[in-house]
């Protein structure tokens, strides 16, 4: 358990939400959260925003039951959180120029992915990309953990990145939009390698269930443990 210190709407049906909690989470991991007793009978997964030793912080989007039932939680209530599950985002301490790339909700990862990346290796560029279909959010947020912020409102992110200008290049968004990078990545011979979040499905979130399956280049790979992070080669690269 949990106790809820913030939770705040952003507009877009967008709310970030600030827990406090012990933790060691690292960036690209999740947690499963549940504010309601029996209905929806699972958890619901939701990615690290930003962490520190004693709090998490989440960004969601309002999309159904689970994320409704999230939104309605008042500052001191309890929320029961199990995580961080996940691989997370991988070290880039070697990299010098660094690309995150969002799209949607999928923003929210790549929050702590800058701040981690600009502290293990102070010296790297980290350059993010946002896509939003309407009003953005956090954009100040995200300018100030980078060096330099591109947001495209309404038209499509990928559009606005050139692969061959970096070392190493994140991304979690709507499959569709992370597909499309992997493909221009492919196309212009890009050398950064390209690291997908997926955000399949779940039913468990630690392994046994099998719902959360992704076919990749080393067979069925379960997102929850052995992801969310792929190689977007391992993922896309099969079709
Ligand atoms: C590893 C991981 C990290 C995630 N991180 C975040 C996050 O940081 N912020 C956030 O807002 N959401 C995140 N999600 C998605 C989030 O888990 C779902 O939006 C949420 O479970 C929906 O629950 P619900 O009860 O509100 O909606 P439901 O009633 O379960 O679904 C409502 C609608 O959303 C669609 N939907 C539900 N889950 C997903 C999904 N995983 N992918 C695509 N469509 C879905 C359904 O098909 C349906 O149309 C993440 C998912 C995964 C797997
Ligand atoms: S959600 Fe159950 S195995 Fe991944």
């Amino acid at each position: 358990m949990g106790k809820v210190t913030s939770n705040r709407a952003l507009g877009e049906d967008f709310y970030l939400m600030r827990v406090e909690e012990e933790n060691n989470a690292r960036m690209g991991q999740f947690y499963m959260l549940r504010a309601w007793e029996t209905y929806p009978v699972l958890s619901r997964p939701i990615s690290v925003y930003d962490a520190d030793k004693e709090s998490v912080s989440f960004l969601y989007k309002v999309v159904g039951k689970g994320t409704e039932l999230l939104c309605q939680l008042k500052e001191g209530d309890e929320i029961t959180l199990d995580g961080a599950h996940g691989n997370g985002f991988p070290s880039l301490a070697d990299k010098k120029r660094i690309a995150l790339v969002g799209g949607g909700v999928g923003i929210a990862p790549l929050y702590l992915a800058a701040k981690t990346y600009k502290k293990e290796n102070p010296d790297c560029t980290v350059n993010i990309y946002l896509g939003f279909s309407g009003k953005t959010v956090l954009t100040e947020e995200f300018d100030a953990v980078c060096d330099k912020l591109v947001v495209n409102v309404g038209g499509f992110v990928t559009d606005d990145i050139d692969p061959t200008a970096y070392d190493a290049i994140v991304t979690c968004g709507p499959t569709i939009m992370m597909k499309v990078l992997y493909s221009k990545c492919v196309k212009c011979q890009a050398a950064a390698p390209l690291y997908v979040s997926m955000e399949n499905r779940m039913a468990c979130g630690i392994g046994a269930c099998l719902v959360c399956s992704c076919r990749t280049a080393n067979g069925n790979r379960k997102v929850c443990k052995d992801g969310p992070v792929f190689l977007g080669s391992e993922v896309f690269g099969i079709e």
